[in-house]
């Protein structure tokens, strides 16, 4: 089999899918794996190291495409990786087929097999697998350091000479991966810490972490199926909204996360919640990208407004490409594993992560959730 790793071309990406580390485990296994020369200088991977590690370099993107059998990337291909890419080829990347049902169409009628990172089911065989989680950890820790960049003030409560420095305030909304890493980020960091969800379960992970936890008396407990949260109705989101609207002259930085699989992001912060922060807080919007839990989000900017920094910066992970790219290439090792019998592609659709994972094969579309948005009975992102 031979593994290829092309160049990630979508603007501002600075991770690589496969890092020497798992390029030298997968070499050892039998496979051959073809990097493009600088696929990975940006995460400071250098083309020497993937040599060691035994793969070889190829020139340009065409020497990827052109000769692997199996190409991995982090974000799905643009137009022209689509127009390179051969039937029959197998393509592995965080696909995010939600996002876009008709890019899965294309794929399906270019004959490639398709399998997405974010579709991996979040069950317990499937941990290391889990590129979601691998790279929301990230996301929620890097919220953290850019509030605290843009935050006037100390985060933790400080002794001096010239007197005491109260700890900031901190309220991180939605506690799945990326909050409790932005929890326990502003926890070592000093900050007072409250976290918030609308998953009664959440409560005790959140105060193990040493914060507190805000009780809304909303009535309902949202756990859905498959640990996610299910979607409030639109009664009890104004209700929500108009409650912690209330908390929120009390803090100083705010760390929104909520999602909901296959739906817009949930708006916690209205306008009004804003203009009752005082002068100088801070909002890390990391819902950004779905829409954003703040109404004033501006997706892929740094936005003031009634003296509220907003940062509506998208992919996080990116931004700290390292780790992101190594944990990431291990999620894709360990995937690979169940992939690879004997250097073949060997695609047990009876195994449920398998199954779960394949979009596309030999032209059909076999992921649930992409043919019920096809067919207008799922709401993409
Ligand atoms: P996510 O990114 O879909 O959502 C983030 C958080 O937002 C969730 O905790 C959700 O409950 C919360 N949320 C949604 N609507 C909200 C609202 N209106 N107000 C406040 N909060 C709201 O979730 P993520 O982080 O990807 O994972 C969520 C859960 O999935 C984890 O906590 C865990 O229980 C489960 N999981 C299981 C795994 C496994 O077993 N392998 C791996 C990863 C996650």
């Amino acid at each position: 089999m031979v593994i290829g790793v092309p160049t990630e071309t979508a603007p501002g990406e600075r991770r690589v899918a496969l890092v020497p580390e798992t390029v030298a485990r997968l070499v050892k296994a039998g496979n051959a794996v073809r990097v493009q020369r600088g696929a990975g200088r940006s995460a400071a991977f250098v083309d020497e190291a993937y040599e060691e590690a035994g793969a070889t370099l190829a020139r340009d993107a065409a020497g990827v495409f052109g000769e692997a059998d199996f190409i991995v990337k982090v974000q799905r291909p643009n137009e022209a990786e689509l127009a390179a890419l051969r039937p029959g080829q197998t393509l592995l990347a965080l696909l995010a087929p939600l996002g876009d049902p008709g890019s899965v169409e294309r794929l399906a009628a270019r004959k490639i097999t398709a399998l997405s990172m974010d579709a991996i089911p979040r069950i317990t065989r499937a941990q290391s697998m889990d590129a979601l989680s691998s790279q929301a950890n990230i996301g929620g820790y890097k919220a953290v350091l850019i509030a605290a960049d843009h935050l006037p003030r100390f985060f933790p409560m400080l002794t001096t000479a010239a007197g005491t420095i109260a700890p900031a305030k901190v309220l991180v909304l939605g506690a799945g991966v990326a909050g409790l890493q932005a929890i326990a980020t502003a926890r070592r960091l000093g900050a007072v810490v409250t976290g918030y969800d609308t998953r009664a379960v959440v409560k005790e992970q959140v105060q193990s972490l040493g914060a507190g936890f805000l009780e809304l008396e909303l009535g309902v407990d949202a756990s859905g199926a498959g640990g996610y949260a299910k979607a409030l109705t639109a009664e009890q989101e104004t209700h929500q909204q108009e409650l912690l609207a209330q908390h929120c002259a009390a803090i100083d930085v705010a760390i929104t996360t909520a999602a909901v699989p296959g739906r817009r992001a949930p708006l916690l912060l209205t306008e009004a919640a804003v203009r009752a922060m005082k002068p100088g807080s801070v909002i890390v919007d990391l819902a950004a990208e779905t829409g954003g839990n703040c109404a004033l989000t501006k997706p892929g900017e740094i936005a003031v407004a009634h003296d509220v920094t907003i940062v509506g910066t998208t992919n996080l992970p990116s931004t700290m490409p390292y780790h992101a790219s190594q944990l990431y290439s291990r999620n894709v090792h360990a995937l690979l594993q169940l992939l690879l019998r004997d250097g073949a592609l060997n695609l047990d659709l009876n195994d449920e992560i398998v199954r779960g994972t394949t979009l596309t094969k030999d032209g059909t579309i076999l992921h649930e959730p992409t043919l019920a948005a096809l067919a207008g009975n799922g709401s993409p992102r």
